[in-house]
């Protein structure tokens, strides 16, 4: 998997579709030279490197290829010769501010090792994965740079991650991205990210790469609802089945940034990392930094490649714990049902219902703690409101197990209401910058988890709960951006590091936490789905995907979500109509049929359905019990895009290989449309495939190559599960 020629002094890296190589050059500057679909390690790679280019560049002296400004480079820095943008910048104590690493040493060994106090990707016994390690030193301030490699050889995945030692004197690292790659020919490339805001998360963009400096970032403490972690650079023509695509996901759920700055010369320096912005760490001597981990994933099959291959990787080696192998829960969350005017009465009406058509687990929402009537007040007094809940959350667990169902609560442990108890006993708990007033949102402010005193306090109250009834699943929200970001516990010169100190403070709870209850199923959220992102699917396995519930709006939203996360990973729930984001009404079928393939529920008061819709939802549990594992661990094909037309399709392949279901959704109605086929994927074309609902036969390659007929009215709001089984 990972080689090194002593002659040459390149570095083989493969996978099994892909090859990457770097090498120490000329005065043991680190270059990089290949990314792409697998090609022999002897090959002679020094022609991808241009030497005749003529330029203003200046260059070291005895360096005689050109200007490194011109060269591709495995891991930039600014200030000398390159000055494009660099995956690495400090300052020294002495002011200066130009780093120059050098090659100095480098181990490859078996295995992966764990990132300290950061979510990553791993492996177990078995796994065909190794680890490569390149120390650079900058000899003159002795800092010491580990550009860490591993390659997950079966998954076809390459992650990388970078760890600073400061051995000289004090420094200030301002910029440690996790990943920086130059690719030749970007000219070739769209640039491909997820974009949105609250209620529209992930919707996919795609433009033509420009010369320039171009990047998707958040500045909000967490990945954020507008731009998500996530970049890739396709070819122009790349589509879900072909074309060359390169991406890069950041294990990580704080701000971010991620893009490609195009040179003159055409190459694309693509990157990813913490965001530089508002970042800065101070280093002693002795001290180390660790950058979150990016992962790597190039596909010269298209986007539908490129999304397979994380949605393995995730499921398989990111999520971790109990539930991850196995089907979770089907369950009723009473939030669009009841919000917070509810009593325990009220709530068991629903969930008798809930139990009637088969559900798993009910799910109690905000609203059940402090006097917690509206959002204006008791985050962090986490005692039951017992107006609400006389018999407390144990009394309603053990009356909900009594029904047959398990019991799950919401919670929001990073935030404390200005109108608490908590708040009032420990202003100074909250994020704030000295001197100036810190700004609400929902009329909450966040807590300090860079402090150790919050994160005690916080892993405290929530083990007694957790501990006080027969809780099985939490719901982990998370409502606002941060403002005024600034500990009152740091000095003025680490102020700068409050952002990433915060996620690694969140880091460590979830850590205890979601050990010290292995029993529990963690659900992350963040006002829906503020924060979707690899870093909180490494302790919680599933995030509530929007708080957009609209089965219409959720076609685009789940579609441009499964880019590079698994269906597995989705909450996806039946609401009320009119919807209570959208007010459109659409049918209970087509809601069943864009919730199923997700972590399925029902977000709704139960006890309201006609006769008719409980026939509807018994069934579409039913359904979700039969086939979630083929959605939750079959491979997902994109078919139709819905961003491109207003009918769009998704097929799933089981494990097994033996069961395919074809979804298809409908959006908006349009009158005598031409005929519309929708071919299918990932099928064996020799096999026999019989659908279920009337028996027909087809062969795998008839499915995948001439299809079958779109087959509904045209009539908005159409939806249809085909399910096929091979012969
Ligand atoms: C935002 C979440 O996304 C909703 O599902 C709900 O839990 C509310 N918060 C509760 O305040």
């Amino acid at each position: 998997m990972i080689t090194f020629n002593k002659d040459s002094r390149f570095f083989h890296l493969s996978t099994k579709n892909t090859s990457y190589v770097f090498g120490v050059y000329q005065m043991n500057h680190l270059i990089h030279l290949y990314w792409g679909a697998k090609i022999p390690e002897e090959n002679v790679l020094t022609h991808y490197l241009s030497t005749q280019r003529m330029s203003f560049s200046a260059r070291d002296d005895g360096f005689t290829a050109g200007s490194t400004d011109n060269l591709t480079m495995e891991y930039p820095t600014f200030g000398s010769t390159d000055l494009r943008s660099p995956a690495f910048d400090c300052v020294f104590a002495d002011g200066s501010r130009v780093p120059q690493l050098r090659y100095y040493s480098h181990k490859i060994y078996d295995g992966k090792p764990k990132l300290e106090g950061l979510p990553a990707t791993y492996c177990e016994e078995g796994d065909k994965v190794q680890t490569l390690e390149v120390e650079l030193v900058d000899s003159v301030k002795d800092l010491h740079v580990f550009l860490n490699y591993s390659v997950f050889e079966d998954y076809d995945v390459i992650t990388r991650s970078v760890r600073v030692e400061n051995r000289g004197e004090k420094c200030k690292i301002t910029t440690i991205l996790s990943a920086s790659v130059d690719l030749n020919s970007a000219h070739n490339y769209d640039f491909i990210h997820l974009d949105g805001a609250w209620a529209k998360e992930r919707a996919v963009n795609r433009q033509p790469l420009f010369h320039g400096k171009q990047s998707v970032d958040s500045k909000r403490g967490a990945t954020s609802a507008h731009h998500n972690c996530f970049v890739a650079l396709s070819e122009h023509n790349a589509n879900e089945t072909m074309g060359e695509v390169y991406s890069m996901n950041l294990v990580y759920s704080g701000n971010f940034e991620a893009g490609c700055e195009v040179d003159s010369y055409d190459t694309g320096r693509m990157f990813i990392g913490i965001n530089p912005f508002e970042f800065g760490w101070t280093l002693e001597n002795g001290e180390t930094f660790q950058s979150p981990e990016a992962v790597l994933v190039y596909s010269n099959k298209g986007l539908g490649a490129m999304s397979r291959i994380y949605h393995k990787l995730y499921r398989e080696r990111l999520c971790r714990g109990k539930f991850r192998d196995i089907e979770r829960y089907a369950l009723i969350n009473n939030w669009e049902a009841t919000y917070m005017r509810f009593n325990e009465e009220k709530l068991l009406a629903i969930a008798e219902k809930a139990k009637d058509i088969g559900l798993d687990l009910f799910v109690l929402d905000d609203g059940w703690f402090g006097k917690r009537d509206v959002d204006n007040c008791s985050l962090g007094d986490w005692v039951v409101y017992k107006e609400k809940l006389p018999n407390g959350l144990s009394g309603l667990a053990q009356k909900l197990n009594a029904l047959g169902l398990k019991f799950g609560l919401w919670v929001e442990p990073e935030m404390v209401s200005p109108n608490s108890d908590l708040y009032r006993a420990h202003p100074d708990w909250a994020l704030q910058t000295k001197g100036r007033v810190p700004s609400t949102g929902r009329t909450q402010l966040v807590l300090d988890l860079s402090r150790k005193d919050v994160r005690e306090f916080t892993i405290n109250w929530l083990t007694e709960i957790l501990s006080s009834a027969n809780i099985e699943y939490i719901k982990w929200d998370m409502n606002r951006n941060m403002t005024e970001v600034g500990s009152l516990l740091l000095s003025d010169e680490r102020q700068s590091e409050v952002y990433h100190r915060y996620i690694l403070g969140l880091y460590e709870i979830l850590e205890t936490i979601t050990s010290r209850f292995p029993n529990i199923l963690f659900e992350s959220c963040s006002g829906g789905g503020g924060r979707f992102d690899p870093g909180m699917l490494h302790y919680m396995p599933q995030t509530w995907t929007s708080d957009d519930s609209d089965a219409v709006e959720r076609v685009y939203i789940q579609y441009g979500t499964s880019m590079c996360y698994p269906y597995s990973a989705m909450g996806a729930h039946v609401s009320a109509c009119p919807n209570h984001q959208v007010r459109r009404t659409t049918p209970f079928e087509m809601r069943g049929h864009v919730a199923l393939p997700g972590q399925f529920g029902f977000e709704l008061d139960l006890s309201k359905l006609t006769d008719e819709e409980i026939e509807i939802a018994k069934q579409q549990v039913k359904e979700y019990k039969e086939f979630g594992a083929v959605f939750h661990r079959g491979d997902c094909y994109r078919l139709i895009s819905p961003f491109e037309s207003h009918i769009s399709a998704l097929n799933f392949v089981s494990e097994d290989k033996n069961t395919v279901i074809l979804l298809r959704y409908r959006t908006v109605a349009k009158p005598n449309e031409p005929y519309a086929f929708v071919k299918l994927q990932g099928l064996e074309p020799d096999a026999i495939y019989v659908r279920r609902d009337n028996g027909a036969r087809y062969s795998g390659a008839f499915l995948m190559n001439a299809g079958i007929p779109w087959e509904f009215a045209s009539t908005e709001y159409q939806s249809a599960m085909t399910v096929f089984d091979k012969q």
